[in-house]
């Protein structure tokens, strides 16, 4: 059954209210609330006190509904009486302030202090919930975030630096070594002792310094997140799952792979993001990571109820791998932040125009669906996504490359029906008939390696620049692209491109380029495409290149049209099928079991695909 629940802010409503409210719910087919986030204070008022009565009864309440509980620890927002007592958990702003009380996720999750505050919250409603029969499961803190330009949660407290250091040390035997890795002799940054090295506070930080930062930042959220999932684990019943909410953005350089796995299960918070190709695609592209950590089924924690909200949208969900998901949220807020919020309900309880019955049809319409695998096979495409990649990007003028290279290549097999696992750079691929990689810019000689192998030995690669500019610290390779030309066939004439007009397969029509790469020269390879206008006339825009046993393709920039061409040939090539699929609004994916397949129409037209029309917004499933 994919379950369907929705966020509820008790704490906030009246509580002779909330019995009508969980009987709207329960008739609407809500199953599961997720409640608590943001409610440090009313269960612990002051240090060390507790008040449980209010949350005893609405827990009470909700086991008589037969509505389960996931309960949320509830540090994403410090009590007042912490951040006045312990000013030193608040984060400090790259220009040395500490960010006042007052907002959310501003405190500093290396904070020691915070963190024993915070696992404290989490033993404290563990052990007071852990056994309770109406508690489903536990969500921590609420979507961890990375760095991003100076605003929060980037931190530079002397916490954060005293540990960035102890990071930095366990990684560079001598502060020599340091200096090597990030190349600060330009610009005169080198170090002639550790404690010089800060965290990087400018925006034109040394990269290898905002690369180390952002690494150093992913896992202290990993940290902050599994120190509270053990206190919680040491308190609570096996049967309830732990998750973290990861947000879907993804420009900041968290490695949601990995707090996944620090967790039971992986799980997302999906708000629809852009509505055209291929940004699109971006949900499932996160559906697909999520699922590709553990190859299990994830839970969706948040999603929209508005009207950006729609069946395929959620059936998408559940098609990739997703085993539930929860509306946020109930009931629009009165008090303070989020007042025109979408919700499923008003101010008073009342629900919305056609949102509860639009929900209501959509369960009835996806109960077929009714199970999924404890392990998901493994997919026959893998995506190469590269945390590193997008941790150089933090600091460049946007609009992050790699994300922008991922998106762009993902949308050929989101649109064409090609299953893809999300891995990381280094990971064996030997499992996948074809392997999409968008624009590694920062790889090492291991990263190519597998690459190579993987093609040596029979598979097909396709990919796009620039490729293996960079080393891991940022740093220019000395012969740009080097370390993997051998394996697509080609050779780099110049790191960067003219601005063409565009590309033309054959003598097909000309296609737009999105974002421009390298210019480069075929060494071994066939040339599949070439560059049209400008100085880049006639040059290469996409190579075949035959390698020991398999193919690889090569585009030197990207292009959303040239990559849909170019991936279909690939996919060809590695004997997947490729759907026909006319639409561009249109995606389809197939079952994981192999007894059908999913058709989702993302466009407000209706849709004629496989000898049916699907209405705008709606989705179908045809069985094998
Ligand atoms: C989410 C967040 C929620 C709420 C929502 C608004 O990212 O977790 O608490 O703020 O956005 O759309």
């Amino acid at each position: 059954m994919f379950e369907i629940g929705t966020s509820y802010y008790p704490e906030t409503i009246d509580p002779s209210e909330w019995e009508r409210d969980l009987d709207t719910m329960k008739k609407a087919g809500i199953s599961v609330i997720r409640i608590l986030d943001f409610a440090w204070t009313v269960v612990e008022p002051r240090e060390g006190i507790y008040e449980w009565e209010w949350l005893d009864r609405f827990i009470e309440l909700a086991q008589k509904k037969s509505i389960a509980v996931i309960l949320c620890t509830p540090t994403a927002t410090p009590p007042a009486w912490l951040a006045r007592q312990y000013p030193q958990i608040m984060i400090e702003t790259r220009s040395g302030e500490r960010s006042p009380f007052g907002m959310r996720r501003d405190v500093c999750i290396t904070s020691p202090i915070y963190r024993h505050f915070s696992a404290q919250i989490a033993t404290e409603l563990g052990r007071r919930y852990g056994s309770h029969p109406a508690v489903r499961g536990w969500q921590i803190d609420n979507e961890l975030m990375g760095p991003e330009r100076g605003a929060p949660p980037e931190c530079h407290c002397p916490d954060c630096q005293w540990q960035f250091r102890v990071w930095l040390r366990r990684r560079y035997p001598t502060v020599k070594d340091l200096n090597a890795a990030w190349g600060t002799r330009f610009w005169n940054q080198e170090y002639s002792d550790w404690g010089e090295v800060e965290t990087p506070r400018h925006y034109h930080a040394v990269q290898g310094q905002v690369i180390d930062y952002a690494r150093f930042y992913s896992e202290s959220q990993v940290a902050f997140a599994r120190l509270s999932y053990s206190a919680l684990r040491a308190a609570i019943d096996k049967r309830q799952f732990v998750v973290h909410n990861a947000t879907g953005v993804f420009n900041r350089g968290i490695n949601h792979i990995e707090m996944a796995r620090a967790m039971d299960c992986a799980a997302w918070d999906s708000y629809r993001g852009g509505n055209a190709p291929p940004y699109l695609a971006f949900p499932s592209l996160t559906h697909d990571l999520m699922r590709s950590a553990m190859h299990k089924p994830f839970l969706i924690c948040e999603t929209n109820t508005d009207r950006y909200a729609y069946p395929a949208f959620w059936a998408e969900m559940r098609a990739h791998g997703a085993r539930g998901m929860i509306f946020w949220h109930w009931r629009s807020i009165r008090w303070n932040q989020e007042h025109m919020s979408d919700t499923l309900c008003d101010y008073s309880g009342k629900p919305r125009p056609g949102r509860l019955e639009k929900i209501a049809a959509f369960r009835e319409k996806i109960a077929f669906d009714s199970e999924l695998p404890r392990d998901f096979p493994t997919s026959p495409a893998a995506l190469v996504y590269s945390y590193d990649c997008v941790r150089y990007d933090i600091r460049q003028t946007g609009p992050w490359p790699h994300n922008a290279a991922a998106i762009s290549m993902y949308y050929p097999l989101w649109n064409g029906g090609i299953a893809a696992d999300v891995v990381e750079p280094g990971n064996d691929l030997s499992a996948y008939k074809l392997a999409v990689i968008p624009s590694l810019c920062l790889m090492d000689a291991a990263h190519a390696q597998v690459i190579r192998r993987y093609v040596n030995d029979g598979g097909v690669v396709v990919a796009c620049g620039p490729t293996a500019h960079l080393d891991l610290h940022g740093k220019y390779h000395l012969h740009p692209g080097a370390l993997a030309a051998d394996i697509f066939g080609y050779e780099l004439r110049d790191i960067r491109m003219d601005k063409p007009d565009g590309v033309r397969v054959g003598d097909g029509e000309v296609l737009p380029v999105d974002a421009f790469g390298e210019s480069i020269t075929a060494t071994t390879a066939r040339v599949a495409a070439t560059f049209v206008g400008g100085n880049e006339t006639g040059q290469p825009a996409a190579l075949v290149n035959n390698f020991g046993t398999g193919t690889a393709y090569y585009m030197p920039c990207v292009s959303q049209k040239l990559a849909a061409a170019i991936v279909r040939l690939a996919a060809g090539r590695a004997g997947l099928p490729v759907f026909d699929n006319p639409h561009e609004m249109v995606s389809i994916y197939p079952h994981w079991s192999g007894k059908g397949v999913w058709y989702f129409n993302h466009g407000k037209d209706a849709a004629a695909i496989a000898g049916r029309s699907i209405a705008g917004g709606d989705f179908c499933f045809i069985s094998r």
